[in-house]
């Protein structure tokens, strides 16, 4: 692989980040620092979806313009996931004037295609969806299936993309590249709606839609939200503004997005970059969804939870426990829970008690028996070495996990890696080697083996957490960022003899989280 461009969905902006949009980011910052760690130029984009009815809806309740209103909560969005050390290369936002330079030059060159024409509609639109929706897709009662609200009856004069015209090419697309679409169930589903994919309306009169970018040549018409923010991923690759970069990075490896929004990349935007003839996106992934303590995260039911509100809750000065929790909660693609008790119970098993005590304990006896010194003899050898054996392949799973973009399965074989040298050290029992003479040496070893396999352990698990990874290399007696290692050289004897350790530079990495701290955490998120 030569350059890596992984996008996650831009976030409407009617209300400030909750949990869900905060699992997105999270994953992909873990993939893409992953790929950092191979040596791959990448590059990460994320944003926010700033146009539309529902935002110019929630600036009208507060009577600010929806410019301002905008600017507040993208600012807010931003300042989270700095508090989440999300690492974006980019933070797009659809009302900056370089990005609606791109999608009118997307529209007009479509008109002069001839795969947009004008023509009067009659149909249903969801304002929750910002979309229309097909008769079909209604639940019984007639509401939008996902916002549970009647849809709006629109008869209008609109432009229309050929969306019909593309169909067939797609459905080959799908069919010709088993993995566009993750996971790969979700690829029949898609197959499923192309059947009946019709033209689909593309811009809104301004009477009804104010906030949004105006039709070119036009004015009487706004772009239809999808069109406008779909069209992001090429503004912020630098597509008519920064040629080197596009050239560089384009296309798209990896688009990061939740179910509900896959017919809208994996459908219109397909046929959006057909028509435009730029080459297509390499993979679709749809993630599933985050529930709170089992149910939808929904205003109505006030369980909308802010995730920096739950940092405060448990007094976390670093998200490494949120992080991981989330990205270990179901396999990837699934929907996964939050609670609570369940949060705190994974991260004190897995980060407090399996990971943060062993490197502790090890590290204590390094201190305790050898006053911390590594000794040359003490460095084993990977031939005939079962921890070593289980550090590279770790490794290597990581890697084939994370080009499958399951990061949950990747951190399963990180924490096994940490399990069996649990084990080991529990069988080797260092702490009887050290009383005598004769398995002094060996009891060296074993220690060395040890704090070798969590070195590997600091450097794979570094995406997901890497403040507790930072914290981990250093107690190791390392002086450089884990972020900047390379995974092409993590080998096995790479802990150099010397004094790594004194009783004041072993410290828990992981402090046990107290349930009694949890109290009010939550907060509606708006
Ligand atoms: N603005 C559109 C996306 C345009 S992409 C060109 C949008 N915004 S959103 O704010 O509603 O959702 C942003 C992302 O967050 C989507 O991928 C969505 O699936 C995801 N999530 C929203 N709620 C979620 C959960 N409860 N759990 C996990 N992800 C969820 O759709």
């Amino acid at each position: 692989m030569e350059k890596f461009y992984i996008a996650t969905a831009i976030d409407y902006v009617n209300g400030p980040p909750h949990i869900g949009h905060a699992y997105e980011k999270i994953a992909s910052d873990v993939i893409f620092r992953h790929y950092e760690q191979r040596g791959i130029p990448a590059f990460f984009l994320t944003g926010s979806d700033e146009h539309g009815i529902k935002i110019q809806k929630a600036a009208s309740e507060k009577g600010i313009s929806p410019q301002d209103f905008c600017d507040d909560i993208a600012g807010k969005f931003i300042k989270e996931w700095k508090l989440f050390d999300i690492k974006y290369s980019r933070y797009i936002r659809t009302t900056e004037a370089e990005h609606k330079r791109v999608v009118r030059h997307i529209f007009k060159t479509l008109i002069e295609r001839g795969d947009i024409y004008k023509a009067s509609y009659n149909g249903l639109y969801c304002t929750g969806c910002e979309c229309f929706l097909s008769e079909r897709e209604l639940d019984d009662d007639g509401n939008c299936p996902s916002h549970k609200t009647k849809p709006q009856e629109v008869r209008e004069e609109n432009y229309f993309f050929r969306l019909s015209k593309y169909k067939e090419r797609i459905q080959e697309h799908i069919k010709a590249n088993p993995g566009f679409i993750l996971p790969d169930y979700r690829a029949n589903e898609v197959l499923n709606q192309l059947k009946d994919a019709e033209d689909i309306s593309v811009s809104r009169s301004r009477n009804s839609v104010s906030w949004g970018i105006p039709v070119p040549d036009d004015d009487s018409q706004v772009i239809y939200v999808w069109i406008d923010a779909l069209s992001n991923y090429l503004t912020g690759i630098g597509y008519l503004s920064n040629n080197e970069l596009y050239e560089k990075f384009w296309p798209t490896d990896c688009h990061m997005i939740g179910k509900d929004i896959l017919k809208f990349h994996s459908i219109y935007w397909i046929a959006i970059l057909m028509a435009m003839e730029i080459p297509l996106p390499k993979t679709i992934v749809a993630h599933g969804w985050i529930t709170i303590d089992q149910s939808k995260m929904s205003k109505s039911l006030g369980n909308v939870i802010a995730p920096g509100d739950i940092l405060g809750a448990f007094g976390l000065e670093v998200p490494d426990a949120l992080r991981y929790f989330l990205m270990t909660t179901t396999t990837f693609g699934n929907d996964g829970n939050y609670s609570d008790e369940e949060f705190k119970n994974k991260v004190n098993a897995d980060l407090a008690n399996n990971l943060g005590n062993l490197l502790n304990r090890s590290l204590s006896m390094l201190v305790k028996y050898f006053d911390g010194n590594v000794s040359p003899e003490a460095v084993t050898v990977a031939e005939n070495n079962n921890l070593a054996a289980l550090s590279d392949k770790t490794k290597r799973e990581v890697i084939e996990n994370m080009d499958k973009y399951q990061p949950y399965q990747a951190a399963e074989s990180i924490i096994n890696l940490v399990d069996s040298a649990n084990r080991y050290i529990n069988e080797q029992a260092p702490w009887t080697l050290a009383k005598n003479e004769e398995t002094q040496l060996q009891c060296a070893q074993v220690l060395y083996n040890v704090l070798e396999a969590l070195r590997y352990v600091s450097v794979l698990i570094y995406p997901y957490i890497p403040n507790i990874a930072q914290n981990m290399r250093e107690q190791l007696g390392f002086d450089d960022r884990v972020s900047d290692f390379m995974l092409s050289d993590l080998q096995w004897g790479g802990l150099k003899p010397g004094r790594i350790a004194s009783k004041d530079s072993v410290k828990p990495v992981f402090l046990r989280l107290d349930s009694e701290l949890a109290g009010d955490k939550k907060k509606n998120a708006n």
